[in-house]
């Protein structure tokens, strides 16, 4: 535990500045965005970017291009002194932390058309979601050009959303993945788990539960979709979970659905556990793991 106090910066022109300064000076820069309410997940990410970077700037902003107007803008958590307390303890360099005005003054109205891997599983029950993310994320990478750029598996069509905008718009910043940290009983780490009642944190374990059960299908050599879909379904359904979005197996890059599992794969569920949205994916094995 360091506890060095990081520069707290909320002016876009500051940052900036400051990542120019840091860059003159032959600092390698990594760069963990995230909408705050940190858990562990999160810190593992600032970890894994202090292994590989001397120069780590953390961003905190709840971006509500990203919200529906019916989601869960205005109640997403806030804990802002905890999460800067956290991110002292680790050491980081920099917060960025604006406010909504710095990113998005009046007159914006220019946004950042996702590429196709957005269009699926989360992309058709939330439409302007992936736009949202693209947006914030290309306005962060511009004010931040780090050299690498932190995001977390759990959120795995977005990882992929990120690193093909990287891709397509020649972003010269390196995408690192980094592995999904989870409770003990398998739960994904999730700024939105505290909404979970004790009744929906005991029916939540069932996503991870679906997974592993898709792991062991495949490893034990099922390779038919059909199959492994539907025992992913009644293990959620088994659980009390009545609103599953999806819960399917699809190409591990493009996320399109396969009906085999016969090249690189992952098996992603999403549902509503009483009024929370939860997501959470598991890479499957290939034949030669
Ligand atoms: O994963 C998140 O926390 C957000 O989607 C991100 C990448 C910080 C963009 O707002």
């Amino acid at each position: 535990m360091t506890d060095k106090t990081p520069q707290i910066i909320t002016v876009a022109a500051e940052v900036q500045r400051c990542i120019r300064h840091a860059r003159a000076n032959g600092r390698h820069i990594g760069l963990v965005p995230t909408m705050g309410a940190l858990h562990e997940g999160h810190l593992s990410l600032v970890r894994e970017a202090q292994r590989n970077c001397d120069f780590i700037a953390v961003t905190i902003f709840v971006n509500p291009t990203q919200f529906a107007p019916h989601e869960d803008f205005g109640k997403y958590p806030r804990p802002i002194e905890n999460d800067l307390k956290l991110l002292g303890e680790l050491g980081v360099d920099l917060v960025f932390m604006p406010h909504r005005e710095e990113l998005y003054p009046a007159h914006f109205s220019t946004f950042v058309l996702p590429p196709a891997v957005a269009n699926r599983l989360e992309g058709e029950s939330r439409p302007d979601h992936f736009q949202g993310v693209t947006t914030i994320v290309l306005k962060l990478f511009n004010l931040i050009p780090a050299d690498a750029a932190f995001f977390g598996q759990k959120d795995y069509q977005q990882c992929q959303v990120i690193r093909q905008m990287a891709e397509d718009l020649n972003i010269p910043i390196e995408i690192r993945i980094c592995p999904i940290v989870r409770e003990p009983d398998g739960l994904a780490m999730s700024s939105r788990n505290r909404y979970l009642s004790q009744k929906e944190r005991a029916q939540a374990v069932s996503l991870s539960q679906a997974l592993e059960q898709a792991v062991r299908l495949v490893q034990s050599g099922t390779t038919e979709t059909a199959i492994i879909t539907e025992s992913m379904r009644n293990i959620l359904h088994n659980a009390g979970i009545e609103e599953i979005d999806y819960a399917t197996v699809a190409d591990a890059q493009t996320l399109d659905v396969l009906d085999r599992v016969d090249r690189p794969a992952v098996a992603l569920v999403a549902a509503r556990v009483g009024t929370t949205h939860l997501i959470d994916n598991m890479l499957l094995p290939t034949e030669s793991t």
